[in-house]
């Protein structure tokens, strides 16, 4: 695992070195960032004490399990003495040491979170979460993590300190560039009973930026589209995720399914996906399911197609038309997104606590469902040309395929209110089944 991890954060320096600055942008949520905050609290005899802090400033792109790994390469020969709420992976050649013996002694220490439940004396404020940190707008007082580490060998005074280097942050997989590290004012910290403050003898940030076409060449899931008024399903492209893992995917009906640990998730993290046309984790189906007077329903529906993954505090940003009108959200929780003022049609969905917010593995628990109702604005509804459905949408922050514009379902020249009713019908159970098979 751990080398697996080092290969991996190497491999990524190294197409991180070879490539020109990724230019990651999001127009959805521009200013998203992972911040990371070192607070020198105290001087020891050879180094410093400082507290870690990441914040996930993204709105809607968290750190799932296995949790994030860090690293970054010392400007001299600093040593980490102890860590707490976190560990690195490795210790490194300690070997010039006698007595008192460090946690790490390499140049590019690696670290990682610890698991829920470690003993009491080795916790710190906001640590052992296994990694995960949650988005910042899903879940603010879960968007932190924080361990505190001491540092030997290091200088001994703010003129002494040499920042750490080339940071790199795996979120879990690739993606993330992180910046150099900057000095900024110190961090103010107010007593507990908020009658004194106290302050960081120094800190620095650095902050680490997310990029879609950094973390995979092809995109984690695909979306489908069907409509009362038209009893075509526009299924996800064919091979929309690339079709690389076809030779290892599993039918639904197999009997492999029912074997004990087919579920286990690998060290690797590789998946196991369903055989399915578009060969992708994850498939959002949007489905126009009403028709009234002043308002229209739809449904959504997330279906995992990975055996081996149980998705935990997923979330699902739309840009779809009129969406600013929500007036009704049922069993998930919804948010609107402003990024801008020019754009006011996204929002992001996401799972309500010990309800729906875990979006089980492959096989019939593997989908979350809900339905929305928006009113129209009179100036702008309509049915045609696939107005009715999303322009974008991103599952856990990244985006995924849409069909081509022009298979979207097409609403029947001749449609009248009643002929619309009955296919309403029609089509609700052609939704159950594509959802359900
Ligand atoms: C990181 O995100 C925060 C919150 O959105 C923002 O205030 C800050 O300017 C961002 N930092 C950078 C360097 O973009
Ligand atoms: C440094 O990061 C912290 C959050 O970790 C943030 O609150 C602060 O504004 C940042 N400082 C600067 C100057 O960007
Ligand atoms: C270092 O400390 C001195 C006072 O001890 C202070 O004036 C100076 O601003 C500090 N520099 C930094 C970079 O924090
Ligand atoms: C740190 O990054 C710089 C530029 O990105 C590179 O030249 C240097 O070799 C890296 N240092 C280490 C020790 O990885
Ligand atoms: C998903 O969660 C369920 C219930 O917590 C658990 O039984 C199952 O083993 C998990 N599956 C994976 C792939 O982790
Ligand atoms: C929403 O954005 C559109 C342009 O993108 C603008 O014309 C409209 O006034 C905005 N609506 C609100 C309520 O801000
Ligand atoms: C749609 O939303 C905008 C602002 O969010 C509001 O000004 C407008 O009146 C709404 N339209 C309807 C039909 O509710
Ligand atoms: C339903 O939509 C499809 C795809 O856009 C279109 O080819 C077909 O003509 C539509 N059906 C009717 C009855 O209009």
């Amino acid at each position: 695992m751990t080398k697996c991890l080092l290969a991996f954060a190497s491999a990524l320096a190294l197409v991180l070195t070879l490539l020109p600055p990724a230019v990651s942008y999001d127009p959805l949520d521009p200013n998203g960032n992972i911040t990371l905050k070192w607070d020198v609290v105290s001087w020891t005899a050879d180094g410093y004490v400082a507290v870690v802090t990441m914040n996930n400033f993204q709105m809607y792109r968290h750190i799932g399990i296995p949790g994030w790994t860090l690293g970054w390469v010392w400007a001299k020969k600093e040593v980490i003495w102890s860590i707490v709420g976190a560990q690195t992976t490795e210790q490194g050649d300690c070997s010039k040491f006698k007595g008192n013996i460090p946690h790490c002694c390499k140049k590019d220490p690696i670290v990682v979170d610890l698991l829920p439940g470690v003993p009491y004396n080795q916790q710190f404020a906001n640590c052992c979460k296994g990694g995960v940190v949650a988005a910042w707008g899903q879940d603010p007082s879960a968007s932190v993590s924080a361990f505190q580490v001491s540092i030997g060998q290091a200088g001994t005074s703010n003129k002494t300190v040499v920042l750490p280097k080339n940071f790199t942050l795996l979120g879990p997989g690739p993606g993330y560039t992180c910046g150099p590290a900057k000095i900024v004012p110190s961090t103010t910290f107010l007593t507990p009973d908020k009658r004194r403050k106290t302050q960081a003898l120094m800190t620095w940030n650095v902050t680490c930026t997310y990029s879609q076409f950094l973390a995979r060449k092809n995109p984690n899931c695909c979306v489908s589209f069907s409509s009362f008024y038209n009893e075509t399903i526009t299924s996800c492209p064919n091979c929309a995720c690339g079709c690389q893992n076809k030779k290892t995917c599993v039918k639904a009906d197999s009997k492999i399914l029912t074997k004990t640990g087919i579920n286990t998730p690998k060290k690797d993290n590789t998946p196991l996906l369903q055989c399915t046309h578009h060969m992708c984790p994850i498939r959002v189906h949007w489905h126009v399911k009403q028709n009234y007077k002043d308002y229209w329903r739809a449904k959504i529906a997330i279906t995992n197609f990975d055996y081996r993954l149980n998705y935990t505090l997923w979330t699902l940003v739309v840009q779809h038309p009129n969406l600013n009108n929500v007036t009704q959200v049922f069993s998930f929780d919804y948010k609107p997104l402003v990024p801008y003022e020019s754009i006011n049609d996204t929002g992001m969905f996401y799972g309500m606590k010990f309800y729906n917010d875990l979006l089980m593995e492959a096989g019939p628990s593997g989908n979350v469902q809900s339905e929305l109702l928006l009113q129209k604005d009179k100036n702008t509804f309509s049915f045609k040309q696939g107005w009715a459905f999303p322009r974008k949408v991103y599952f856990n922050g990244d985006e995924c395929l849409l069909p081509p514009p022009d298979t979207y379902p097409y609403l029947p020249s001749s449609a009248d209110r009643i002929s619309l009713s009955f296919l309403a019908l029609a089509t609700s159970l052609v939704f159950l089944v594509t959802v359900f098979l």
